[in-house]
Parts: C-alpha cells; structure tokens; sequence
C-alpha cells in the first residue's frame, strides 16, 4: 500500500487507473475518507467487503462527479431529490432512490435501492472525474475504517486502521483532514417525502428550506432515541459517558469554555458545533491511542450539525 501525498494530474490518473484494474483505492472526502472501488466490479467489491471486515448485506454508497450521472444509478427520482441534489451537490449528502440495473445487489446489499453521493472534495472529485474518463461509472466508498469503528478524517488515521489490511497495489491520497468530520447526510427518497435516515452536515432546516415542506417530527431525535437499540457504531475502545463526571486519567471532550478539572486528559476543545463535528473522531481515536479507558463527553446543545454530532456521539457510547 502506497500513501500518495502531494497528489498531481499525473498521480490521481494512476490512482483512477488504478480503481479501474480492480484495486482499493483511499481517498478524502469533505465527510470522512472513503476507501473506494470501482462500484461495477463484483470481485473488487468483495475484497472491499474482506477488507472492511462488513457483512455484506450491508450497502455502499456510490460516487459520481456529478449529478449528471445520476440517472445512470438510480431511476423514478421525485421531484424533491433533484432540488436536494441541486443545492446540496457536490457535498455532504447521500440520496437513497430506486436502483437501476447497473446497482447490482453485491453494492446495494439486495436492496431495490441505491445510495448515490457526489463528493465536494476537490480530490474526491478529481479522482472521480478521471475514472469516469477512463469509463467508470461509479466509486462505492464505504467509510475507510474497519466495521463498526471511528470513521477516519486523516490519512494518518486510514493508515492505522486499515494498514494491515490493504494490498501491496492498493493507494491511500492523502488530501489532509476532513472538513466537515461527520459521515453524509443520508436522506430516503423513495417516498412522498424525503426521511432522513442518518443526519449530517446537510441538516432538517436546510432540507425542509429547499423542498419547501415540514419533515415528519423530529426525524433525527427518534433515531438518537432509538440509536441504543441499535448495533453499537463509530466506537473507540474506549468506554464512553455522555454523563457523570471524568476523574484522574479520564479522557474530556467538550466545547472550550468546558473546564478541564485536575488530572484529567482534554481530547478535544472545539469553539462552536462545526469544530466539534471536525475533530470528534479524531478526539475518539486519541484516547485509544492514550489508551486512556474511560471518555467523558459533553455533547454540544440545540439544532443543526449538533444532532448529527449527538447521533454519533449515542452509538459510540452504546456499550457503555
Ligand atoms: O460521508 C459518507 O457518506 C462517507 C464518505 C466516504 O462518502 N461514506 C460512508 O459510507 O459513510 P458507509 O458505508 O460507512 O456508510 C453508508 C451508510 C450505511 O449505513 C448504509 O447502510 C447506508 O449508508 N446505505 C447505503 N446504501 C443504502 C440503501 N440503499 N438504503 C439504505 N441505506 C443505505
Ligand atoms: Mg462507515
């Protein structure tokens, strides 16, 4: 596995040459990296399943360059997805739509739908734009981490998760770290009316605004109440307390006008929700690296990101 650090023209042609021969390739996204693989590829798809360690009923998500390949994937696209895909594309939002037959069940995990993303990144998007000059159609990315750990927003942080796992012709670019830090926003399309399934930097204000409608109540709090029901996800080794109070050697993550009582070890001090989102999983994953046993967190209040941030912040602390 090689990292390719300064990327050019030059490299990130070898990289989608690369993607096309069936090879893995990791790749920054706005979101969190993706570890990507030509989404047409039925062998390369099952590596990227082995590698992941992820059941494979389990869909992947496919990246385009732009929404003009869209129809390619999905079909019967309501009037409301492309007015999401028009304001929100290319960036943090991931729609899921009727499939065509080009999503085979080995991406969609034998669903009828297909989850379909165009990256904002400006290396995710070069890559893609050069692969689909090679002919490729898509780029299936899951998050580039191990299943059910922390989604890595460094190269440095693919490179510990996955290093043992990725091939001697496999690429990591490294395009520096995430901006936005939180996985898409993942909204069902499939209906009437969009539903969030997994909220994100593209938040219920910003999509209700541009459909010009009222979500269903709280979409997003039902699924942070519900989340502790679900598989635990995003977790560090870590033991994580969205409550009480951390004592000597305990790791902190909370906003910076969040004191730091004595012997405690502060992971994180974001200024406001954006930065909190940013460096979470970086945060997550330092404790291990500390390993320190125990983090204690005070998750930032109100709407916007903030609920996506909860909503990761309640799966990492599901067994705990
Ligand atoms: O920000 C992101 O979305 C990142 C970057 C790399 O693009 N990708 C990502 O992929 O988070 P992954 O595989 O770690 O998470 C994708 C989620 C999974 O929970 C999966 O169940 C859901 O998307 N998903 C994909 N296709 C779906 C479908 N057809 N129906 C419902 N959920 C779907
Ligand atoms: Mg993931």
């Amino acid at each position: 596995m090689a990292i390719i650090s300064s990327c050019t023209a030059s490299t990130l042609k070898d990289a989608a040459t690369s993607l096309r021969s069936g090879n893995l390739v990791a790749f920054p996204t706005e979101t969190v990296y993706g570890l990507g693989v030509d989404a047409t590829n039925k062998d390369a798809v099952a590596h990227l399943y082995q590698v992941k360690g992820r059941p494979s009923d389990h869909p992947l998500i496919v990246h385009i360059s732009s929404m003009a390949n869209l129809d390619k994937w999905a079909r019967e696209i309501p009037e409301y997805a492309i007015k999401l895909a028009r304001a929100f594309w290319p960036g943090p939002m991931t729609l899921i739509l009727p499939r065509t037959i080009l999503a085979k069940d080995f991406i969609t995990g034998n669903q009828d739908s297909v989850g379909i993303r165009v990256p904002s990144h400006p290396l995710a998007s070069a890559l893609l734009a050069e692969f689909e000059k090679l002919g490729g159609l898509g780029v299936a990315a899951p998050s580039a981490n191990r299943f059910g750990k922390v989604s890595p927003t460094s190269t440095e942080d693919v490179k510990i998760e996955l290093d043992r796992y990725l091939g001697a012709k496999d690429l990591i670019l490294d395009g520096g770290m995430c901006q936005v830090g939180l996985e898409s926003t993942i909204i069902d399309c499939r209906f009437q009316n969009p539903k969030i399934l997994r909220p994100g930097a593209i938040t219920r204000e910003m999509i209700e605004e541009i459909c010009s409608i009222k979500l269903e109540t709280n979409q997003e709090s039902e699924l942070v109440r519900v989340s502790g029901l679900l598989e635990s996800h995003y977790a560090p080794k870590a033991k994580v307390f969205l409550t009480g109070n951390p004592s000597m050697g305990d790791g902190l993550i909370a906003l910076s006008n969040f004191e730091t009582p004595i012997g405690v070890i502060r992971l994180a001090s974001p200024v406001d929700s954006f930065q909190y989102a940013q460096v979470l999983y970086r945060a997550l994953r330092l404790a291990d690296q500390k390993n320190i046993e125990n983090v204690f967190v005070v998750p930032p209040t109100g709407g916007g990101i903030s609920i996506a941030i909860n909503d990761r912040l309640h799966k990492a602390a599901f067994n705990t």
